[in-house]
């Protein structure tokens, strides 16, 4: 089949390159040429594992193109995918669509023939409806379907996600748009991955429902860390007790600073916005929003106690930047709420992240290291804000040798506190009372 996709961020690079890695003829779209200039020549704009490989192969065997202007791969393609950004509007918090419905105009235009259109990007309930309004407005005469179909991949595993997915949702009623998209996503009959086949608006729901849920679940394991400190309660093991009861399920229960990322915090508030608009406000998820934004305010405090409130003139190390590990995505990260938080208590912040470059444009008044050990020199207290691999398993000897005072702040329980106080260290991890 043939496939345009409008949009290589994220979400529209790694579904093009994997589409077209199924089989499927793919020409992904940008109106940034310099972005559209550098996937020619291989190079990736995001840190991705295994993407650069797929793109690299893909191109090379004629089934991924990367263009500037569309309308030639839309005119001759049985699917059209938007895969534009929906950031959060400026000031109330919904979705903004602008670039969404910029992108419906003009494959309006340039559409021949029978072809579906799919929404990838995450978009509220109600905007397939306004696409295929803009779609009829703009050509009358077209020949078209629009059609829902949330996208579901973690970024840092996106490849798996998006080959190897628990379920892909296709929101239509039209029959010929859901035989084009079962054909589309037919390799993945292998792996029985269930196709559900809804209607649009359901479709468009399931998607921010499904990200709601997981913030409110990270925000339950994140509330119930705090009464196990207070309680004297191991919430790794609370975790585990309750995670083992199937109807619970053991993911995403991973207590930490807070969640963060380009979807959750965006996507929750979209949701609450809609719901409430709707008249039908969704408090569960209300709270979510309000007890996520506190707690990433309140980690710059628990480190302030770990260090028994003497943080004045203090040195820092900071392990991790970005807002988990293999990405270097920094939006909505924790680290950005905890690093200017210590920073105005007084204290000199060293920090290291592998990939979250853009920190240094978005944390002024920090010193940049090398490395995990360059960043555990001469500091009094070292803290892990993000699980990368490479903090996991650090010589501790060695950060003890560096370190002024050997005090570890582990806001991603990486480390076992017997273990690591055994070797020297104070140690204080995230609900391990
Ligand atoms: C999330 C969803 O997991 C994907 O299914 C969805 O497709 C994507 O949003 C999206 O809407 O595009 P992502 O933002 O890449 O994916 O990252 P997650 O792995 O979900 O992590 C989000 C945040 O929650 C991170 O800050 C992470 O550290 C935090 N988290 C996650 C926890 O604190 N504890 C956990 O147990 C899991």
């Amino acid at each position: 089949m043939r496939v345009a996709m409008i949009g290589t961020g994220y979400v529209g690079l790694v579904s093009g390159a994997c589409f077209a890695d199924f089989g499927h003829v793919v020409t992904c779209i940008d109106k940034d040429a310099s972005k559209i200039e550098r996937l020619k020549k291989g190079e990736i704009p995001i840190f991705e594992p295994g993407l650069e490989g797929l793109v690299e192969r893909n191109v090379r065997e004629g089934r991924l193109f990367f263009a500037t202007e569309g309308a030639e791969a839309v005119k001759t393609a049985d699917a059209v995918f938007i895969a534009v950004g929906t950031p959060s509007r400026r000031g109330d918090g919904h979705a903004d669509l602008t670039y969404v419905y910029a992108a419906a105009e003009e494959i309006a235009g340039q559409i021949d023939g029978f072809t579906v259109v799919v929404t990838k990007s995450t978009v509220p309930v109600g905007t397939g409806d306004e696409i295929e309004a803009i779609l009829k407005r703009v050509r009358p005469d077209g020949d078209f379907a629009v059609v829902s179909n949330p996208e579901f991949l973690r970024e840092g595993a996106a490849i798996n996600d998006f080959k190897r997915p628990d379920r892909v949702v296709i929101g239509t009623d039209d029959e010929r748009a859901q035989r084009v998209m079962a054909e589309l996503y037919r390799p993945l009959n292998l792996n029985e991955s269930p196709l559900l086949f809804t209607g649009r608006r359901t479709s468009e729901l399931i998607k921010y429902a499904a990200n709601a849920f997981l913030a409110m679940k990270i925000t339950f394991i994140n509330e119930m860390a705090d009464l196990c400190e207070t309680l004297g309660a191991d919430v790794q093991q609370v975790a585990r007790g309750i995670g083992l009861d199937n109807r619970i399920g053991s993911k995403f229960l991973h207590a930490g600073p807070g969640y963060g990322g380009s979807c959750f915090p965006k996507d929750t508030l979209a949701l609450v916005r809609t719901a409430s608009d709707a008249g039908s406000p969704i408090r569960l998820v209300e709270t979510t929003v309000q007890v996520n934004a506190a707690r990433k305010k309140a980690m710059a405090g628990k480190v302030a106690d770990a260090m028994a409130g003497q943080v004045k003139g203090k040195r820092i190390g900071i392990l991790g930047l970005t807002f988990k590990p293999n990405t270097d995505d920094m939006r909505d990260a924790p680290s950005l709420d905890i690093v200017p938080a210590l920073i105005e208590m007084g204290a000199q912040v060293q920090a290291f992240d592998p990939e979250g470059h853009e920190a240094r444009q978005m944390l002024p008044g920090v010193d940049f290291k090398d490395g995990p050990y360059e960043v555990a020199d001469g500091a009094d207290a070292l803290v892990i804000i993000t699980e990368w691999d490479q903090f996991r398993a650090l010589d501790l000897d060695r950060v003890k040798r560096l370190m002024r005072t050997p005090l570890v702040v582990d806001l991603r329980n990486i480390y076992r506190p017997a273990e690591i106080e055994s070797r020297g260290f104070q140690y204080r991890g995230i609900g391990r009372g």
